[in-house]
């Protein structure tokens, strides 16, 4: 089986491609590569006979036509994407051309593939989204984000993203294309860029510089650990029902603040440095349109598919402190990048 993978060199693109690999599946890496972009993410498996990589963009059509015809994909993952709220915030027509224009050209290109192939039944056009489309829930801890929650997009980045899932939809019902989406949690783990909450507080706590913790740190997310998300993604590629969607979280709510303490905890332990790390915690201005809580209902992918979560929330922390306290060769030059650990998403 040959997966064109979009987005490979990013954050989780690139732990579906190594995943991927490791279970002996064929992945062609189709990427723009910019400023969230490393082709380190993937160079454990840069020299297999099973990787393959197309410098892309999405925006490209006639780019995407030539790959697809190219490498003969079973199957699509589109996770390229602009990422960062925050610079949704300060810029969204990057989150417009990417994410809405770039997903409608794929989904175009795909379409013209498949119908040309003689529409072959098996073949599945995987949509990866977020739960941020949702918007935002009340703190019940009851009320949860199901695959039937209303959707409710309230950043220029989840906007969208939901534009972006509207379209997939719609190639499906219009033409039939044979997809699948799911909307994540916030993941976290290794090869996460420095500007996104987790690995920017482990970096600067590192310096010995002040954390920022965005209005009083209440903001609920739910955690999932990078590689349990691509295992998901895997589990709905193969098994999931044409057409449909599937909500998949960690099951693991957290404060904001609760999770930086964490992250000063380990740090603490691994890295002392005279006084606690959580004597850095500063609380800074919010986010315009902060989302108060993401909490995802995962039944559906636990019932029908059997998969769950494998790490818990504290192991995966740990994990990540280590890894970024053992390749700051990876990190350190990232910092350089136009943005990265400066505070973003102000401009309003
Ligand atoms: N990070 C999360 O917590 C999270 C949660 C749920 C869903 N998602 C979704 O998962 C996907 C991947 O997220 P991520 O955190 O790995 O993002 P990322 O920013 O780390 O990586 C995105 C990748 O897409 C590439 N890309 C961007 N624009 C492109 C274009 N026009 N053409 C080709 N490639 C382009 C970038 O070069 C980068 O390698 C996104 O679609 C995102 O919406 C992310």
């Amino acid at each position: 089986m040959t997966i064109l993978v979009t987005g490979g060199a990013g954050f989780i693109g690139s732990a579906v491609i190594r995943l991927a690999v490791s279970r002996g599946l064929s992945v062609v890496n189709l990427d723009a590569l910019t400023y969230a972009a490393s082709l380190e993410n993937v160079a454990s498996v840069a020299s297999s006979p099973l990787y393959a990589f197309e410098h892309a963009d999405i925006r490209d059509r006639a780019a995407l036509e030539r790959i697809f015809a190219a490498h003969q994909p079973d199957a699509v993952m589109h996770l390229a994407a602009e990422s960062h709220v925050d610079r949704s915030i300060d810029g969204p027509s990057d989150f417009i051309e990417t994410n809405i224009n770039g997903t409608f050209n794929l989904l175009e290109a795909a379409r013209k593939y498949w119908v040309g192939k003689g529409k072959p039944d098996d073949f599945r056009f995987h949509h990866i989204s977020t739960d941020e489309v949702y918007g935002s829930l009340p703190a019940d801890p009851s009320v949860k984000f199901t695959e039937e929650t209303r959707y409710d997009p309230r950043s220029p980045y989840s906007a969208s993203k939901a534009a972006a899932d509207h379209l997939v939809r719609a190639w499906h019902e219009t033409y039939g294309l044979p997809v699948v989406l799911t909307n994540c949690s916030n993941n976290y783990g290794p090869y996460h860029f420095p500007e996104k909450l987790i690995p920017l507080m482990i970096i600067k706590a590192l310096a010995g510089e002040p954390l920022p913790v965005y209005g009083d740190g209440s903001n609920v997310r739910d955690w999932l650990y990078v590689d349990d998300h691509a295992d998901a993604l895997l589990t709905v590629l193969r098994r999931g029902e044409t057409g449909r969607s599937y909500n998949i979280g960690g099951n693991s709510e957290r404060t904001n603040l609760e999770l930086v303490t964490v992250l000063c905890a380990v740090l603490d332990e691994l890295r002392p440095s005279g006084q606690s790390h959580a004597s850095l915690i500063r609380f800074v201005e919010d986010r315009p349109g902060h989302d108060a809580r993401y909490a995802i209902d995962v039944s559906r992918i636990a019932g029908e598919l059997g998969w769950r979560p494998s790490v818990t929330l504290d192991e995966g922390l740990r994990r990540t402190v280590e890894w970024y306290l053992d390749n700051e060769s990876w990190w350190r030059p990232l910092l350089a990048r136009k943005g990265a650990g400066e505070r973003l998403g102000t401009k309003v």
